[in-house]
């Protein structure tokens, strides 16, 4: 069977992150979803030089943020599970409540429901009551919230190889290695 992975990008800040995604999963043996929310785009035009077709044209499916009724709005489609990045508080909110609003938010609720893989690299700092017990909710239902924290260990050089550690490791975790998520090897005694 194909593999598929749904990609959502949210309106935080590091649309970066939902690009790279998409770029280290074309070497793979993947399907990808995409679905893009409206913050997504004005972070997209505020932060970076990316074109939306240039973004689109990296996944093999882009469905509207309106279209609750495409083919990753129903359990029946099987998928892999679904990476949010970046992942905005709002989303978060609404993954954490089954709020199910919006394309991205409905397909998050799926992959919940089907018990499948869900990961969120959540974006945002500081962090209020609401963000932490929305984390705290999304965990007990089985999703992985991944915040995209820099790893210094890993002697990033640019702020492409924070973005590229940080997705690597976040698609390690639905099984995806990439040439960058080489294993620690501990350090010498
Ligand atoms: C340039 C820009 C950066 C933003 N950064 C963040 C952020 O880092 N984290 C966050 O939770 N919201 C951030 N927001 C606010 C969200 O985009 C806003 O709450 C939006 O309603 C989220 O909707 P969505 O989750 O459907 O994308 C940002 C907005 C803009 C325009």
């Amino acid at each position: 069977m194909v593999r598929r992975l749904i990609i959502g990008i949210s309106g935080a800040s590091g649309f970066q992150y939902g690009v790279k995604a998409l770029e280290l999963l074309r070497a793979q043996d993947v399907e990808t979803h995409l679905v893009v929310s409206k913050g997504a785009e004005m972070a997209r035009a505020s932060e970076t030089a990316y074109a939306r077709d240039e973004v689109y044209a990296l996944a093999d499916f882009v469905h509207p943020i309106g279209n609750i009724g495409a083919c990753i709005a129903s359990g029946t489609f099987k998928t892999d599970g679904m990476l949010v990045a970046p992942c905005s508080m709002r989303t978060l909110a609404s993954v954490a409540h089954g709020f199910g609003d919006n394309l991205l938010t409905r397909a998050a609720d799926v992959v919940l429901k089907e018990r499948r893989r869900l990961v969120l690299m959540v974006r945002e700092t500081p962090l209020n009551l609401a963000h932490l017990d929305n984390m705290k909710r999304v965990t007990e239902m089985g999703g992985v919230v991944f915040p995209p924290v820099p790893a210094m260990y890993r002697k990033p050089q640019t702020a492409d190889d924070i973005v590229t550690h940080s997705v690597a490791h976040a698609l390690s975790l639905f099984g995806i290695d990439t040439p960058d998520s080489a294993e620690w090897q501990g350090m010498a005694d």
